[in-house]
């Protein structure tokens, strides 16, 4: 294969003799693995990516918990400026360990993740699922369209009184007419393709009554341009039962930032297991580009044991190549996954770790997919 990996954002290891300009017409992909089993499973999806015959200009990015232990920083403005000039970005997992002393928490989510997603103006999270056989929700498919850049990630709140005993921490939800009205546009225009044609709001509208209200007449509005799309909504907690009891329920799903993290995790969880849902952050008008990643953590109890599950990179690499007009080649990796899953189905129940460890080895799932491309 022909693909070529430099160093950006700063890292020394520029190897001699590659050029950092845009080979013939190879994308250009950033690759940040991140922390934890990050690296592992992003490593395991160029595997695939290039036996699928895919030549791409990779540029490895470090950046995340060591290097943010090293040198203090977590997104330097130089990075992000070159980031913005990729054609993509596949990323692996951020985040430190859980209870670590020396990474405050949420500085590296939101230092890093978010600001990608915000500053490159990602509003899709788009998440597929395909349940594997023996999986609670067998039989369905189903899409979630989360929006990515407002909600309660969108970070309005602070303190009052800080370490008094009169404190008060309050932190709002941005909903703005513009962003839930395009984050729907996208979520109708996905329905529209799809056989069932069928799109569902996720909300919470008979208590976030500010919130919920402005999305559900949006809601209504924007479904009026899309008359052969069947429309409905439920309220969150109700589709967590219904994700669980009836997933058939659903064909695309659309919810805003919070809630559409949170049933992600159950939809991977009833679908065969986190380690097999994979993740677009879509910048749909293609201003910049957009970021492919997992939709599990860093899951930094398995890291460096090879039993990471990679499969939901290398779906993830696919959403990238599809979004990057590869459909043929994303449709066969995808394919490749997704009869992986179904023959190990066994193996991917979740209970061994969070990322449904498999008796494979991390390589060995890599190879079998490659294999198959
Ligand atoms: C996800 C993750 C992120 C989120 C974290 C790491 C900030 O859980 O992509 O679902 O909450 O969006
Ligand atoms: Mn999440």
């Amino acid at each position: 294969m022909t693909s070529e990996s430099i160093v950006g954002g700063g890292g020394s290891a520029r190897s001699a003799g590659q050029a950092s300009s845009r080979q013939g017409s190879a994308f250009r992909v950033g690759v940040i693995g991140g922390d934890g089993i990050g690296p592992e499973v992003v490593a395991e999806a160029l595997k695939v990516v290039d036996a699928a015959g895919i030549a791409l200009e990779t540029v490895a990015y470090d950046l995340g918990a060591g290097r943010y232990l090293r040198t203090g920083e977590v997104l330097p403005a130089s990075v992000l400026d070159e980031l913005r000039e990729l054609d993509a970005i596949l990323l692996g997992a951020v985040g430190p360990p859980v209870g670590s002393s020396e990474v405050p928490s949420g500085l590296l989510e939101r230092g890093l993740l978010l600001k990608l997603r915000f500053e490159l103006d990602l509003y899709i999270n788009l998440r597929p699922f395909t349940p594997t056989p023996g999986s609670i929700a067998e039989g369905s498919d189903f899409a979630v369209v989360r929006e990515n850049t407002e909600g309660s990630y969108a970070g309005e709140g602070g303190f009052l009184r800080k370490d008094t005993a009169q404190e008060v921490a309050t932190q709002g939800a941005v909903n703005t007419r513009f962003g839930v009205e395009r984050c729907l546009r996208f979520a109708f225009d996905l329905a529209r393709t799809r056989e069932r044609k069928s799109l569902t709001l996720v909300h919470k509208a008979n208590v976030l009554t500010f919130a919920g209200d402005l999305w559900r007449r949006a809601f209504d509005e924007v479904g009026d341009g899309f008359p052969e799309v069947h429309r409905a909504y439920d309220h969150v907690d109700a589709s967590c039962i219904y994700l669980v009891e009836k997933p058939s329920r659903y064909d695309v799903i659309v919810t805003d930032n919070l809630f559409g993290d949170i049933i992600t995790d159950l939809a991977g969880a009833v679908s065969g297991g986190i380690g097999l849902a994979a993740s677009a952050n879509l910048n749909p008008e293609r201003t910049g580009p957009s970021l492919f990643e997992p939709v599990h953590g860093a899951a930094w109890d398995i890291a460096g044991k090879h039993t990471a599950n990679p499969l939901a990179a290398i779906r993830s690499a696919a959403l990238m190549l599809d979004h990057l007009g590869e459909a043929e080649v994303a449709a066969r990796i995808t394919k490749a996954v997704v009869e992986h899953a179904v023959s190990s189905s066994a193996r991917n129940t979740p209970g061994g770790s969070y990322t449904g460890k498999s008796q494979m080895s991390t390589a060995e799932i890599g190879d079998a997919i490659a294999e198959k491309v």
